[in-house]
């Protein structure tokens, strides 16, 4: 299969034909992604959380990034790759932004970056796309702002909020984003956005009404994820599937049914017959 280009997100926007988007961060779960038919992949710095066992996505590098893209790159080989910009990799300028998007882009063969934030990226938006970085912005609950939301909340909830949410997404579009994530926000404001632009909405605890979904992997298959948010749907449970095997892989060691004779070895016994005299 064919790696899909932005301008084919823009057509299947057009024709009402949905994005399905997912995070992968290493090779088999970019493998699984790309088997299932996705349509993008996201290497989302959520890594920090679900691979890494961070409290926030605070912590995670543009280096452990560009890292986490080459694995998913070995594994989706046919599926275009955006890869998220980490915390402060794109605040301090425009040529900061340009560097880093470059490493992750060069280095790890992603095919766009995402960043977070409305009308205040709107100068690194425009500078990366005219340099012929595809950018996908990402709006609503921001992650890399917890600090300032004092928790993981819907946004975008009172007219004034949502005033401004809907001109953040005007000014990403204005600005030569492809295409933008809108993360928890009410029903009615991501369709309202979603009509409002031209480039696709990708909706994370946005409800029906926008182009596409996009969803952590490990929440979808529930690996790992103790609690999940309201907009999660755990569409598999690789914990427990997971935790039984290892479970019986412990259980038959001490009870020495593992390994049995066909995972086994032997050596000749004529070999062994000169090995012992
Ligand atoms: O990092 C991530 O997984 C994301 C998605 C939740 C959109 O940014
Ligand atoms: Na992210």
């Amino acid at each position: 299969m064919k790696v899909k280009q932005t301008t084919d997100f823009f057509k299947m926007k057009q024709m009402e034909e949905k994005i399905a988007m997912v995070t992968a961060y290493d090779y088999p779960s970019a493998k699984l992604a790309e088997e299932a038919g996705v349509d993008m992949i996201l290497v989302g710095d959520s890594l920090g959380m679900v691979v890494l066992g961070y409290d926030s996505t605070i912590p995670v590098t543009v280096s452990d990034m560009v890292h986490h893209t080459k694995a998913v790159k070995r594994g989706a080989k046919n599926t275009f790759i955006v890869t998220d910009l980490p915390f402060m990799s794109y605040h301090l300028g425009r040529d900061e932004a340009l560097k880093n998007s470059a490493c992750i882009i060069q280095e790890g063969g992603a095919h766009a970056v995402k960043l977070e934030g409305g009308a205040e990226v709107a100068d690194k938006i425009a500078a990366l796309t005219e340099a012929g970085i595809p950018v996908m912005a990402h709006i609503g609950l921001t992650p890399q702002k917890v600090g300032i939301f004092g928790g993981y909340k819907v946004q975008g909830k009172t007219a004034a909020a949502a005033k401004k949410l809907l001109e953040d997404a005007k000014a990403c579009e204005q600005a030569g984003a492809f295409a933008v994530v809108l993360e928890c926000v009410p029903r009615q404001l991501a369709e309202e956005v979603t009509a409002s632009l031209t480039i696709p909405t990708i909706g994370i605890g946005a409800g029906r009404a926008v182009d596409g979904q996009v969803l952590v992997f490990h929440d979808l298959v529930r690996f790992g994820s103790e609690r999940v948010a309201k907009f999660v749907k755990q569409f598999a449970d690789a914990d427990t599937v997971m935790r039984n095997g290892l479970t019986q892989y412990v259980q038959e060691v001490k009870n020495r049914l593992f390994p049995e004779e066909k995972h086994t070895y032997t050596m000749k016994s004529e070999e062994l017959a000169v090995l012992y005299g």
